[in-house]
């Protein structure tokens, strides 16, 4: 995994935002939209004049930070799988042209099971992906019911088998737990359905109840209710057993691979490396200054055709925000922190977590803060703890 990592100077991931989706998934509250919700049934009319202002960002991109090197591009949403191929080959192409996109890059496309087809996976390999992550999240249908998810679990096997014949090297599911309704024996299934998967990559979430959204709105009815908080911290130590055992590691809290298969664009996150991400919304990361863009794609797009830049607003990190990120993110991670990284004093806060079996001793001993399995359910608890 350290031979993938990169470097964080002279290079620059790429984050594209796809911020369209056919329908509202109940509990998600990420940037996109409906075509209802845009006034709309064509999506044609949405998404050439999109990528046509996500090529002039690209180039704004090229004119702010020059021909640097390009080790990962993630294509996420929204739907990205909505898009036509062709699109997706352009902004593959464009960042080619414009940076020196590293020969065997990462090219990542988040996909909804429901709309890909053979011909579709094909053109998109003949673009330049060669990762997918599939949104399955659950394989039983009243759990899909209660994420109010469109798709039918069936079509995650096909879509499986389909991305594996067309030849793409890695493939990614995403599950979540903890869902209304859903028991521990419906959360195996899920989890045994996945890891029999052609896949080298999960990410599991514990499902969060965003404000304002229909989810939480049916909560605050009585019509679901949510597991109790020790269920849900059960399913995950279940589900990390049965993955290790079947060959993934846990490499960051909600993330398991297959050696090889870790996710080298998350990992350039995690690890305070420098992205752009480009699209409505899209938050960014160079030379030791964030910036986010306007929300709406419309104002994104008029920004960009005015010739004006998205960016909404930006900080400059300070060192100690540096370092506070640096710890918050690094303690998700398998390697952990090296304890040299910390003061004597956040030391001594949590050497009683080694007591009790949340940080890993052998770690310790050798001079890093790893925590275990136990350990990662109250990861949050750890940090704030140490940073006061
Ligand atoms: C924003 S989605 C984009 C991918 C694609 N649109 C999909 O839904 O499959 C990325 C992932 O975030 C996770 N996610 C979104 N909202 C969440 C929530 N409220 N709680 C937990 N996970 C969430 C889901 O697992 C989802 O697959
Ligand atoms: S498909 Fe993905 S991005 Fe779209 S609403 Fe559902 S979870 Fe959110």
């Amino acid at each position: 995994m350290e031979r993938q990592r990169n470097s964080a100077e002279g290079a620059l991931s790429f984050y594209i935002h796809i911020p369209y989706c056919v329908k509202r998934c109940g509990y998600c509250d990420f940037n996109t939209y409906t075509p209802q919700e845009l006034g709309t049934e064509n999506f044609a009319l949405i998404t050439t004049p999109y990528i046509e202002a996500v090529m002039r960002e690209i180039e704004l991109a090229k004119n702010r930070v020059g021909a640097i090197s390009v080790p990962t591009i993630f294509f996420g949403g929204g739907t990205p799988s909505l898009m036509p191929s062709s699109e997706i080959a352009k902004v593959i192409r464009k960042i080619g042209e414009e940076f020196d996109l590293q020969e065997g890059a990462e090219i990542t496309l988040e996909a909804n099971p429901d709309t890909l087809s053979a011909s579709y996976i094909d053109e998109l390999v003949a673009a330049g992906i060669n990762r997918i992550s599939l949104g399955m999240q659950s394989a039983v249908p009243h759990v899909l019911a209660s994420l109010d998810r469109t798709h039918n679990p069936h079509n995650v096997n096909k879509a499986c088998e389909l991305i594996k014949s067309a030849g793409i090297e890695h493939l990614s599911v995403d599950l979540i737990y903890g869902v209304p309704g859903e028991s521990v024996s419906d959360w195996q299934t899920s989890y045994e359905t996945a890891l029999s998967l052609p896949i080298d990559h999960i990410s599991a979430y514990a499902l969060i109840v965003e404000t304002g959204t229909k989810l939480a709105a049916r909560l605050k009815r009585g019509e679901l209710q949510m597991p109790p908080d020790d269920e849900t911290a059960e399913k995950y130590l279940i589900f990390d057993e049965a993955a290790e055992s079947r060959g993934f590691r846990c490499y960051e809290l909600s993330n398991w691979a297959r050696p090889g298969g870790e996710c080298r664009h998350n990992i350039s996150y995690w690890n305070g490396s420098q992205w752009w991400g480009v699209g409505p919304g899209a938050h960014s990361y160079f030379a030791g200054r964030r910036w986010w863009n306007v929300k709406h794609p419309v104002t994104y797009q008029t920004a960009l055709v005015n010739g004006n830049s998205p960016e909404l607003n930006s900080e400059i990190l300070s060192e100690e925000n540096k370092r506070d990120e640096f710890v918050m993110l690094q303690i998700r991670m398998s390697e952990g922190i090296p304890l040299s990284a910390l003061t004597a004093g956040e030391v001594a806060k949590v050497a009683k977590y080694r007591d009790t079996g949340h940080i890993e001793g052998a770690g310790w001993e050798e001079g890093h803060l790893v925590l275990s399995r136990t350990g990662r359910l109250i990861a949050d608890r750890i940090v704030r703890e140490m940073l006061v």
